[in-house]
């Protein structure tokens, strides 16, 4: 019998909480949709199961940019979970509670947590010297301090290690040291930090470590750590810093990895309010309930040392496991910007289904913390192969002859109940993998399932039979047991296609297709008309995909460049030689002709006069100018770019525009350039 007819289990889930200054990326992705999918599963089986999550809001990053933007860090942070939300909505990630880190919550249980954690003994004072921007009025983190190598004299490296000679060093030995930010050249300045005493927990964290709570990958990781000596924790940093203060310390704050963690229980302690469940029956110390955290294995130290510490040392219990993930690959390599492969969720979702993404990762992800390659070709194979291929393939073979012969009913008595029973029992192996997040074996068994209804089905030829005189009853029991086998494989694959099981919910007439539902065949049951439940992946929408991404990167320069704030540490701002510069053929053009492109709603499409040449250039300035307001007018242009291929056509060069969110400025020369004239 299958182990969901035991009693329900009550169970909190959480993903890592996304930052508040970015997009959601396919990286990310990866994460929420495990988690989605373990947590629909848990769903289908019947049990309380609760997914939080919430934006991770607070620290100097969120504070720079929303000035950098000349917006309130409320304002941008406002704007960001706004954004995240709709992406995770569109992917299909169902939160039970998406909440922020600067929240009243989390200010309850963040001074909650501290303040028991002081009296328990476990934090220290002590002073520490640290870099200060006098210009900005803003201690300095290592990465945004520059200045020169003190082992190889190279210039421009950050404030913690060289690029070019690999030394480590601290910000206080670089030859010349700028703020990043203000580029005033800091001063050392002394103040008081607060500490989390780590290594009291050293036996505690050696015990737990061991208690099942980690992957073996981890454990092997953890046992370094241990080896190596846990270190005393800096949990405080110095006004101006967007977060919250520390109780009786003035003008002292929460650093942003303190509070982000108790993010879960705040986000769990609002749904608590909004719905009447018990926040204390997950979280006190005795409690049976689980706990759950999903997070990528660059978060590890965080979620299986400092978190689990802070929690029993301030009376809370600690999580019954901390699911790790490796990082998404693209082809074969690292997510890049400029490959177009550092692809953004909402890029993703103009070109291509959601779903097929969350299909591909489950049938990609083990329990293990392995990277996972997203191969662009094999993704759009594998889809095509399996969903449209073998699954849908089996609805819309079998739905017409229904319609036509049963009058939309199946048959009242099945002619395979062996087959069937087949379909249904392999659920509980099914569940097993997904239970213990072995979705790649999940969705091998589900699709071994697949290809034996269509070769049920194959071999009977309903299609052949059709044709001879008084076959009807026979094609229309064939055809029913292949709309069973569908509605096991449909009950199955719901946790990882969501959107998709719901057409097919539809379809069938079905209330629900929770996992113990399977357990009724469908007899004499009447279904609906049948429509696609899924098309096939397009190659050249994945191109587009990709071009998109590499837009994304143009867009994002331009603002970087035209705010030149910050953000200035950016690598795309590396200084250049006068012979760089020098190689940039910049100069005055015409604009003869402007015209809207199809189906691009940022781009406008230029004919540039160079004095007799012309080129064809691709501009994104559609927000902020009609066409004819263009035409004839003067700019300046990149002459020598290399042609770039677009979605739309080969873009000859760019021309120069500042910008921000609030407007984009074309450049115009002065009075009397010509078309043609080198700029210098
Ligand atoms: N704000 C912290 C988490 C705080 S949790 C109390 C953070 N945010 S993040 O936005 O950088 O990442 C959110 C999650 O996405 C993390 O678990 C991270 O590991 C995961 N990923 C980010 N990029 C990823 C890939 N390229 N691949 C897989 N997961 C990735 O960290
Ligand atoms: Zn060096």
């Amino acid at each position: 019998m299958s182990n969901s007819t035991s009693a329900p289990r009550k169970i909190l889930v959480t993903s890592a909480l996304p930052y508040a200054n970015g997009s959601i990326h396919l990286g990310h992705l990866l994460e929420y949709i495990q988690t989605d999918i373990w947590v629909r599963f848990q769903k289908s089986r019947g049990h309380e199961c609760h997914y939080v999550c919430a934006d991770d809001a607070h620290g100097t990053a969120i504070m720079l940019r929303a000035e950098q933007e000349g917006i309130s860090s409320e304002a941008l942070i406002e704007r960001v979970s706004k954004e995240h939300q709709a992406d995770f909505a569109t992917f299909g990630v169902a939160f039970d509670n998406y909440h922020s880190t600067h929240s009243e919550e989390n200010r309850y249980y963040s001074e909650l947590i501290y303040t028991r954690l002081r009296d328990a003994g476990h934090i220290a004072t002590r002073d520490i010297e640290q870099m200060y921007d006098p210009v900005k009025g803003l201690f300095l983190a290592d990465r945004f301090i520059k200045g020169t190598c003190p082992k190889c004299k190279t210039p421009d490296q950050y404030g913690d290690n060289c690029e070019a000679c690999g030394a480590t060093y601290t910000p206080a030995e670089l030859i010349d040291p700028v703020s990043a930010i203000s580029g005033a050249t800091p001063e050392v300045r002394s103040s008081t930090h607060y500490f989390f005493k780590l290594p009291d927990f050293t036996d505690f964290l050696k015990q737990w470590t061991r208690g099942g709570h980690v992957q073996s990958q981890i454990g092997n990781k953890l046992q370094e750590w241990f080896e190596s000596g846990l270190n005393e924790w800096d949990i405080s940093r110095d006004a101006p810093y967007f977060g919250f203060e520390i109780p009786d310390a003035p003008g002292k704050y929460f650093y942003v990895w303190l509070d982000a963690p108790i993010g879960y229980l705040a986000s769990f302690k609002n749904l608590c309010e909004r719905t009447g469940i018990d926040f204390d029956a997950y979280w006190r110390k005795d409690s049976e309930a689980e706990v759950y955290h999903f997070i990528g294995k660059d978060i590890v130290y965080f979620h299986a040392l400092f978190w689990p510490a802070m929690l029993h040392g301030a009376d809370f219990r600690t999580p019954t496991a901390v699911n790790c993930h490796g990082f998404v690959t693209v082809n074969g390599a690292k997510m890049s910007k400029s490959r177009g492969t550092f692809i953004k969720a909402a890029t993703y979702a103009e070109f291509l289904n959601p779903e097929y993404l969350r299909y591909y990762f489950a049938a990609k992800l083990t329990s293990r913390v392995d990277d996972l390659d997203l191969n662009l070709e094999d993704f759009a194979a594998r889809v095509n192969a399996d969903l449209v291929g073998k699954v849908v393939n089996i609805a819309s073979r079998c739905a017409g002859f229904v319609k036509k012969l049963g009058d939309g009913r199946l048959s009242t008595h099945c002619v395979e109940p062996e087959l069937v029973a087949r379909f249904i029992a392999a659920g509980d192996a099914i569940a097993e993998d997904f239970e213990a997040r072995e979705f790649g074996r999940a969705v091998r068994k589900i699709m071994e399932l697949a290809d034996e209804a269509n070769t049920y089905i194959a071999d009977k030829e309903p299609w052949a039979l059709a044709k001879q005189e008084g076959r009807e009853q026979e094609v229309l029991e064939i055809c029913s047991v292949g709309i069973n086998l569908f509605r096991q494989l449909m009950v199955y694959l719901a946790p990882v296609v969501p959107a998709m099981a719901e057409q097919a919910r539809q379809f069938l007439q079905l209330e629900s297709l929770a996992w113990e539902s399977r357990q009724d065949a469908l007899l004499g049951h009447e279904i609906a008309k049948f429509k696609p439940l899924m098309t096939r992946v397009e190659r050249d929408k994945i191109d587009a995909m990709i071009e998109a991404s590499k837009e994304d990167l143009v867009e994002e320069r331009k603002l970087k460049e035209a705010a030149k704030g910050p953000l200035a540490d950016d690598p795309i701002e590396e200084r250049i030689s006068f012979d760089d510069f020098a190689k940039v053929d910049l100069r005055i053009a015409r604009i003869a002709k402007a015209e809207y492109v199809e189906g691009a709603n940022k781009l406008l499409q230029l004919t540039l006069d160079l004095g007799g040449e012309t080129r064809n250039v691709f501009a994104g300035i559609r927000s902020a100018y009609a066409p004819e307001a263009l035409e004839g007018r003067l700019t300046v242009m990149v002459a020598n770019l290399a042609p770039r291929k677009m979605r739309f056509g080969v873009s000859e060069g760019m021309v120069l525009a500042a910008g921000n969110d609030d407007g984009i400025y074309l450049l115009s020369p002065d009075s009397g350039a010509e078309p043609g004239q080198r700029i210098r």
